[in-house]
């Protein structure tokens, strides 16, 4: 699926990784792009139309939706992590709760809701923003990779449930991206600008997932191995 002519609705677009989706959505040519963010007030980019929606807000992913109904590629960008003190931390309840109602069922509620409106489009697709974190261990991140790795099982449920609807799925995996979710973490990160080029680049291609970054790629290159990469990670990666 191309891009250029599609009309884009995008979660959690207001900064990072999903504005640097709505700007490349533009300089690519996209008919229309929604700009999905929890509080629109004061946004302001030309071209790109902000759409109030809290993907835990049932009521707001309706609305949002009803707003957007000429919507032919979804992005579920919008995310959140925590950092806890590993998987018998007192808190990963409590935290593991709160990223799954966002990166889980925030993924499922907005798919859910503009399932009709791809479905009655010639062409359509929708981009699921995942992670490295699927195969990854960092105890640290138990609660975000956990939320992740169920999003990913989501998106393959989804991909073959959809694959005779003319609706493409597409799973974007990457490492650390410099984004506010990275902040203060002293480490190499990918470029949003150039994570978003190549995931639009994927879709083009009729791709069902990217490996954004040589770390990501590498590691799912080690996953039918004795030891992969959940299990041993790649030097360099940890
Ligand atoms: N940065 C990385 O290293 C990295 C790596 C792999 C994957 N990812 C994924 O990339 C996606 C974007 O993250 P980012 O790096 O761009 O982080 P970010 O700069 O912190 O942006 C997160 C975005 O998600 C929105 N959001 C959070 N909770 C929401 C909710 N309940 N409803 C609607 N929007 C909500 C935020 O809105 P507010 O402004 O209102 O808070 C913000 O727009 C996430 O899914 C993240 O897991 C990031």
């Amino acid at each position: 699926m191309d891009i250029t002519n599609a009309t884009v609705f995008i979660t959690g677009a207001n900064r990072g990784l999903g504005l640097a989706f709505a700007r490349e959505a533009r300089n690519r040519g996209a008919a229309k792009i929604y700009a999905g963010m929890r509080n629109p007030n004061g946004f302001e980019e030309p071209g790109i139309i902000p759409v109030r929606i809290d993907v835990t807000d049932t009521a707001s992913i309706t609305a949002a939706a009803e707003i957007a109904r000429d919507t032919t590629l979804l992005i579920n960008n919008a995310g959140t992590a925590a950092l806890i003190d590993g998987p018998l931390a007192r808190d990963f309840e409590a935290q593991s709760k709160q990223l799954f109602d966002i990166n889980y069922y925030g993924v499922a509620r907005v798919t859910q809701a503009f399932e009709q409106i791809l479905s009655s489009k010639p062409r359509a697709g929708i981009i699921n923003v995942l992670s490295d974190i699927v195969w990854l261990p960092r105890p640290y991140l138990t609660p975000y990779a956990a939320s992740k790795a169920a999003a990913w099982s989501y998106t393959n449920q989804l991909r073959f449930h959809l694959r005779d609807r003319g609706i493409e799925v597409l799973g974007l995996h990457v490492g650390f991206v410099d984004t506010d979710l990275t902040n203060g973490i002293d480490v190499p990160k990918s470029s949003p600008q150039d994570v978003v080029r190549k995931t639009y680049d994927a879709l083009a291609a009729g791709k069902s997932e990217i490996m954004a970054d040589e770390g990501t790629a590498l590691l799912k290159s080690t996953l039918a191995a004795e030891l992969p990469g959940y299990i041993m990670p790649p030097a360099g990666l940890i």
